[in-house]
């Protein structure tokens, strides 16, 4: 049966970056730990004035296709997922496509265009769109092109400010991918809710404590319906779990929960009884509340135990390690997770050919997937391609009075112009409305 999945990745951060615990903590007023420790947060990226959606996706995707010697007769499709959309109609997959045919002779006339909304899980679901099309036989030999790609920007004094981020993901999916195959199955846990919303406005009306509620608890259904048709998952079945990353203190959370569903009934549980006892049952209890108190006093021993630590270590923890550098990608985010446990088995050598990772990705409104995928045998190559820490490592540090400059220039009720921090080093820069990512 033909494989597809993930053949290439590029990342391309916002060129600017906010240093949490040095400049954004002391003018909150707050411990800077509480962003280290507490979001598990050192920084975000933030795009510099000639920066949009457009130019971020439109450079990723510029690197990927020439890294790996593409023309536009090789694309088939162009999908962006985004939250941060500012045309209600022309998606913004067409103003890429633009900014590509400027680089190349060919066109993309023939590549069918979209734009997927659906906050965080927006990415995922196009992803699903690109290997359904390749599956059912449509895409007549060609690729897809996915661009994840968001200016993550909160309203001046929302809780979630700190966990801003900007950048864009984009990748390729084909037939035979060197970087993973997606499994068939996919769990969904979708309900409407109202954690996260933008109703024609820019910056999100947020019920932060409520989302990370419905997050987990949307995450627990996917798992479920995953394990209805894949069969019950073991912790030690996958190399990594990458999740949708808001900030790496909400995937300490769903982790925990993934580890206490996963152990149910299993040798680890047997192996924990001693310690910390059995997991309480729900039958086991006539009142609700009896049982939620008793199960929230299980995991506090559990994510005590050094079974449940050294698992998170191995498994989650070095998905996060991107994240904590440049904060919440929205639909870019749980490819960025992805990206980040392949460079960690790279930097230390390990053979992960062939293995699990398991993704859970989450979108607010809301909706969580849960899927598999297989490390293909090209996945070195791949990852050794990408200069991500070369971005990090150039992005301009702002100062407090650079931030609030720079985030009232992107705000779009404010008519502010100001000098970029940093000189542009990308084939596409946002060069004013009607000559959206001009070249430079
Ligand atoms: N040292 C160590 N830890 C500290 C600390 C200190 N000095 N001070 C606080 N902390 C800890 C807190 O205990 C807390 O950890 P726990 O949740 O594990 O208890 C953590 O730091 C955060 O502290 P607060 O809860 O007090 O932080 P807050 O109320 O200011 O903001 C938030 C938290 C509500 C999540 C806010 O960041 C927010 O609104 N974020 C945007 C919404 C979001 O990201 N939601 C996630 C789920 S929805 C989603 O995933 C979609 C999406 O992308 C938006």
């Amino acid at each position: 049966m033909t494989t597809v999945g993930i053949d290439a990745v590029e990342i391309w951060t916002g060129n600017l970056k906010l240093d949490l615990p040095g400049t954004f903590a002391p003018q909150m007023g707050e411990d800077p730990e509480k962003y280290t420790k507490g979001l598990g947060l050192n920084a975000s990226s933030f795009p510099d004035s000639y920066e949009d959606i457009v130019t971020m996706g439109a450079n990723a995707a510029y690197r990927l296709m020439d890294r790996k010697g593409l023309e536009p007769e090789d694309i088939g499709r162009i999908d962006v997922a985004t939250e941060s959309a500012f045309d209600n109609s022309k998606p913004v997959s067409t103003y890429v496509a633009g900014c590509l045919e400027q680089v190349y002779e060919g066109d993309f006339h023939h590549a069918n265009k979209g734009e997927r909304k659906f906050a965080c899980i927006a990415g995922t679901q196009s992803l699903d769109d690109a290997y359904n099309w390749i599956k059912a036989g449509r895409h007549r030999g060609r690729a897809a092109i996915v661009i994840a790609t968001d200016t993550a920007l909160y309203a001046r004094g929302d809780a979630g400010e700190a966990t801003q981020g900007a950048g864009a993901v984009a990748m390729l999916i084909s037939e035979d991918p060197s970087l993973v195959e997606l499994s068939i199955e996919q769990g969904y846990g979708s309900a409407d809710e109202t954690d996260f919303l933008k109703p024609n406005q820019q910056f999100p009306s947020v019920d932060g404590k409520r989302s990370v509620q419905v997050y987990l608890a949307r995450m627990r259904e996917a798992l479920e319906d995953f394990e209805s048709i894949a069969g019950d998952s073991h912790p030690d079945q996958y190399a990594y779990i990458p999740f949708h990353t808001p900030f790496p203190g909400m995937v300490r959370k769903a982790g925990l929960l993934g580890y206490r569903h996963m152990i149910r009934d299993t040798e680890i549980e047997d192996e924990l009884a001693a310690e910390i006892g059995r997991q309480p049952r729900a039958e086991a209890f006539d009142d609700e509340e009896a049982f939620r108190e008793a199960l929230r006093e299980y995991m506090d021993s559990l994510k005590e135990t050094e079974t449940y630590q050294d698992w998170y270590a191995k498994t989650i923890d070095p998905t996060l390690t991107l994240s904590r550098e440049v904060g919440n990608w929205y639909t870019g985010s749980v490819h960025v997770a992805r990206a980040s446990v392949l460079k960690h088995g790279l930097e230390n050598d390990l053979d992960l050919t062939g293995s699990k990772l398991l993704v859970g990705s989450y979108g607010s409104g809301a909706e969580a997937e849960i899927h598999a995928e297989t490390i293909q045998e090209g996945w070195r190559e791949e990852i050794a391609a990408l200069n991500v820490d070369e971005q990090l490592a150039a992005r301009y540090d702002l100062t407090w009075d650079d931030y609030e400059e720079i985030h009232d220039a992107h705000n779009h009720d404010m008519d502010v112009d100001i000098e970029p921090r940093t000189t542009p080093d990308a084939e596409f820069v946002f060069d004013g409305w009607g000559r959206m990512g001009e070249r430079k």
